[in-house]
């Protein structure tokens, strides 16, 4: 799974525009930074997903992590996995949830809304 760096824009609250809806095929991820946060887009079928990149047990990218069909997402490290729509922590060692993100498309791109908080935070 790749990365998109997006690094032209600031992790401001409201809509990022994150990658068109083809650089993400279904059953796959990507990993693109916004401001200082790093995002996962998962592509389930169809449905677009965001979650933070990192998984909250170590520092892995969960976008190079493995996408299962029932929505979860299992860490390349340390086998851990999370629910992508949820961001519930499902398989130990994990127990920390992923923050999740509001996702939209329109006009053939995925994009995020950040709140207030997580612009802070990225
Ligand atoms: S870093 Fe993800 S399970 Fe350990």
């Amino acid at each position: 799974m790749g990365a998109i760096e997006r690094e032209d824009q600031r992790a401001a609250a409201g809509d990022h525009a994150l990658c068109a809806t083809d650089d993400v095929p279904p059953g796959e991820a990507r990993r693109v930074l916004v401001g200082a946060r790093l995002l996962a887009i998962f592509n389930l079928d169809g449905t677009f997903y965001v979650t933070d990149d990192t998984c909250t047990h170590g520092f892995a990218s969960l976008a190079e992590g493995f996408l299962t069909e029932d929505g979860t997402v299992e860490c390349a490290w340390h086998g851990g996995a999370f629910d992508i729509r949820t961001g519930a922590a499902v398989t130990a060692p994990c127990q920390i949830p992923l923050v999740t993100h509001a996702v939209s498309v329109r006009d053939g791109m995925v994009w995020v809304v950040l709140t207030d908080k997580q612009a802070a935070e990225g």
